[in-house]
């Protein structure tokens, strides 16, 4: 049997002050309603319908390149008419999920539950109890304690209002009958619109059972309609990210103050620090340690690599048992082999650094080989940019940079060559050789400063 799973997200989401739609709000770096859309892949053979109105070319636009169809919604009619325009697009004897853009959380276990209840021709929906129902549709059940309806909170009487157990808008039922009741829906209602939910009665009135599960965590049903309920989801989905990195094998200074924003590998025995970032794709090995205020990008650090604080690495690979920072910046395509250490204020960028070479201090490595067991002095310059072309710098095993050197690409510096500091060197120095090109040290004896005048 076949799923498609509709996710509304026509809305405007004024609340959110924004000119961004509201579903393109992020929570750990991915958009609301790319959540929703992956937790939904996750169940195979799954169509995904996303229904845009608000915003749309924007929405359109950051999910292009997926596979999932929309259904434009031109006029917000309400949550019944939003799921009818993506009915076109369904398969007729496909089961149905309806999901929305702005409840990023909702899990793949959750989705799967009550699709099996829909596979089973019966009607699957999520309902939460809530302390304060203020606004949401109330579950109406009869004597036998089925639900029978589900009633706006604005078309609610008084003792209906006092109904705890709420519709989180999330349900699961056959294509057919929703083919069968969505026509049916009128908007005669405090809103003037086709409410999704009038299908419960009709499904009831059929003698269809409407079996009502709840969310494991009401975070799961959460929806955002403001930027305060956007920075408590993201506090919650980040805890559970901590969670993982500690479960996993990772010792954290403060379980809050860490952030993950993509997918993290990891080995066993790491520390992290506060205030440290994990972006994209990131890979920690065993033993590593991540002082504070690092952010890391697409990058993989190996075992027993030191991290110190303040260091930010981007599409960088740093092999074992090196020492980076405090305060480095490894640009994309930064190498780094076993031990290697790149100091303080040191920024790099394409840049493959040997076994056991030292890039301390105060340096700018950029398009270049080093080799291995080279030491770069203090304040070194690859100068790679001509305004126009960058090119490469070579170092040999076993060089010698000495400090506040320039190294003028195209240029080579040989095996076990040696540069004198604050030379700026533009032609090759063969291996071994030693290279000084500054201006020469005079000493005059004599020499009397100039006096002033009284
Ligand atoms: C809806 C439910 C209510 C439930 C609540 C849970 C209905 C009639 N009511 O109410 O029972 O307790 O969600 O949060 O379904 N949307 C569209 N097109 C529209 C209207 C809405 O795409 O024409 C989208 C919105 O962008 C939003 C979602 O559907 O993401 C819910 O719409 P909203 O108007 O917020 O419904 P509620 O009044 O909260
Ligand atoms: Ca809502």
């Amino acid at each position: 049997m076949s799923v498609d799973v509709v996710i509304l997200a026509a809305g405007q989401g004024s609340r959110m002050k924004s000119a961004l739609p509201k579903v393109l709000h992020a929570i750990g770096g991915k958009a609301m309603v790319q959540h929703v859309i992956d937790n939904a892949s996750s169940m195979e053979d799954a169509a995904i319908h996303v229904v845009i109105g608000h915003g749309a070319e924007k929405v359109r636009e950051t999910l292009t390149g997926q596979d999932v169809q929309f259904a434009l919604q031109e006029q917000q009619l309400g949550t019944g008419h939003a799921v009818a325009q993506a009915m076109p697009n369904v398969t007729g004897d496909s089961t149905v999920l309806v999901l929305y853009g702005d409840v990023p959380l909702t899990s793949p276990e959750t989705m799967k539950e009550l699709v099996s209840i829909a596979e089973a021709g019966d009607f699957g929906l999520l309902t939460v109890n809530l302390l304060d129902p203020t606004g949401y549709g109330r579950i109406v059940r009869d004597d036998n304690d089925n639900v029978v309806a589900i009633v706006e909170h604005k078309d609610a009487s008084p003792e209906q209002l006092a109904i705890t157990e709420v519709n989180t808008g999330i349900l699961a039922v056959s294509a057919s009958k929703l083919n069968d009741w969505l026509p049916q829906l009128s908007s005669e209602n405090a809103q003037g619109e086709y409410y999704l939910t009038d299908i419960i009665a009709m499904a009831a009135s059929q003698g269809l059972a409407i079996k009502a599960i709840q969310p494991e965590t009401e975070q799961e049903v959460q929806g955002v309609n403001n930027r305060v309920q956007l920075a408590e989801l993201e506090r919650w989905y980040q805890l559970r990210n901590a969670e993982a990195l500690m479960i996993n094998g990772a010792t954290l200074a403060d379980p809050a103050r860490v952030d993950v924003r993509g997918k993290v590998e990891q080995g066993n025995d790491i520390w992290i620090d506060v205030n440290v970032v994990l972006e994209g794709d990131v890979y920690i090995g065993n033993n590593v340690r991540i002082e504070s205020n690092c952010v890391i990008r697409n990058s993989r650090i190996g075992d027993g690599t030191v991290i110190k604080a303040n260091s930010l690495l981007e599409d960088a690979v740093v092999a074992e048992n090196c020492d980076v920072g405090p305060f480095a910046r490894l640009r994309p395509g930064t190498e780094l082999a076993n031990k290697a250490k790149v100091g303080n204020f040191v920024e790099t960028k394409k840049a493959v650094i040997g076994e056991g070479s030292k890039v301390n201090h105060l340096s700018y490595v950029g398009d270049a080989k080093v080799g291995n067991n080279v030491n770069v002095g203090a304040g070194t310059i690859t100068c790679n940019y001509d305004g126009v072309n960058k090119s490469l710098t070579e170092i040999g095993d076993g060089a010698f940079i000495g400090s506040n050197s320039a190294l003028v690409a195209p240029v080579k510096v040989g095996a076990g060559a040696t540069v004198g500091a604050g030379s700026t060197i533009t032609k090759t120095v063969e291996d071994e050789q030693l290279a000084v090109a500054r201006g020469k040290q005079i000493n005059l004896n004599g020499w009397q400063r100039p006096v002033k005048k009284s």
